[in-house]
């Protein structure tokens, strides 16, 4: 194990806030460009389109953006169609002149009610103007021939309308606050010009990224067929990930239900067996939660199918955080890098990146708690 804190602040999303593209979606959970690229760099990938680069956990698409941004080719799979959606928006190629005529079509657009059902939560997240606004902003957006132009508004109507809300997340809840917000329209406007100029800034090579609506515990790749993996699961103190993404999957996502993907994350999904239960019993004792159990059986079919797609000495690596409960600390590194040596794979490290304490009831110290990053190769 190794102590490598200038890794700290480069596993937060908190240096993509301000970059081009990156910050297109606001995702707590996610990691930095900074991050990606050092570790192209630390294990000198060849900045070749020949070479595949695959998150598995994709969130937003960090790890493809840096890839465009580097000349990689990548991949990236998440059962979130809301994260699958951002990651696409911002990997794709535009003709910004394009772009900047339905720009101003959209605010040529006479504003007019749009009679829709929208839920309590909706209605208790927007001021009555701006869920008016949103409404009719969505219903000109959607009727746009052309999807990429269509994704493009529609991401930045998402995101100004985050920003218009009461709504806000709160670690794993939505909360509400009511306070003065800005104009939507106008909000939209600065976005949209925003993301047009990002655009202008961002410099990508001519390599693919392709992100897609997939499982992690079966991922649609070829056996051998990767050379690096940049990757961060949930972790398991925060394996639900959908239902602060609730305002956004019903006004924007109508078709998917929540609870369908909830279904398929890791951790909550898992049926354990007494067999399970067994084979777990490895790494945890019986005593610690039902949750563990489910998220490190989970988290092994995942290890398997990265072990699958990976090349003979391609590099995989892990940045999870370990799991804070009342009676212990669940060392995730520690545990996700033993599993994965049974798989076959080999453990080079455990760099540790952030530590904090773990506490019960805010006041005695369970123990510390890393935020690490488990470094696997395939042999
Ligand atoms: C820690 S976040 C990854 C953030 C990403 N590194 C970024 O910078 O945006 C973990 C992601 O795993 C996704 N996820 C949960 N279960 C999954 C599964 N079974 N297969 C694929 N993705 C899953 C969640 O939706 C979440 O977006």
């Amino acid at each position: 194990m190794l102590s490598r804190p200038e890794l700290g602040p480069l596993v937060t999303f908190v240096p993509n806030k301000k970059l081009p593209v990156y910050s297109w979606f606001y995702y707590k959970e996610g990691f930095s460009r900074d991050f990606v690229i050092q570790m192209f760099e630390e294990f000198d990938l060849e900045p070749n389109p020949e070479k595949t680069v695959l998150d598995p956990f994709m969130g937003v698409g960090t790890t493809l953006v840096a890839s465009r941004e580097y000349g990689v080719t990548s991949y990236g799979f998440d059962v979130s169609p809301l994260a699958v959606f951002a990651s696409r928006v911002k990997t794709r190629n535009y003709d910004i002149e394009e772009l900047r005529r339905w720009k101003d079509w959209l605010f040529k657009q006479k504003f007019y009610k749009v009679d829709a059902e929208v839920s309590g939560l909706v209605k208790r997240a927007f001021n009555r103007h701006i869920l008016d606004d949103v409404l009719f902003f969505r219903e000109i957006i959607t009727g746009i021939p052309d999807e990429k132009v269509r994704d493009f508004f529609l991401l930045a109507l998402i995101n100004s309308a985050n920003k218009c809300s009461y709504a806000f997340k709160d670690g794993a809840v939505l909360k509400f606050r009511k306070r003065p917000v800005p104009p939507l329209r106008e909000m939209l406007k600065r976005t949209i010009k925003k993301m047009i100029k990002d655009l202008e800034r961002i410099k990508f090579k001519p390599v693919p990224a392709y992100a897609s609506v997939g499982d992690a515990r079966q991922i649609d790749l070829e056996d051998n067929s990767i050379d690096m993996i940049v990757t961060s699961p949930p972790y398991l103190n925060k394996i639900e990930y959908t239902k602060v993404y609730s305002i956004e999957m019903e006004l924007f996502f109508p078709h998917m239900r929540v609870s369908n993907l909830i279904h398929s994350a890791i951790g909550l999904d898992a049926k354990v067996s007494e067999e399970d239960i067994l084979e777990l019993s490895k790494y945890l004792d019986p005593k610690d939660p039902l949750v563990a159990f489910h998220y490190f059986k989970d988290m092994k079919q995942a290890l398997h199918e990265m072990f699958r797609v990976l090349k003979p000495g391609g590099v995989c690596l892990i940045v999870v955080g370990n799991g804070c409960f009342p009676h212990k600390v669940i060392e995730s590194d520690v545990i996700l890098g033993q599993m994965a040596e049974e798989i076959g794979l080999i453990l080079k490290d455990i760099w540790v990146a952030n530590q904090r304490w773990c506490m019960k009831n805010r006041t005695a110290k369970v123990g510390l708690l890393r935020e690490s990053v488990v470094v696997l190769e395939k042999p």
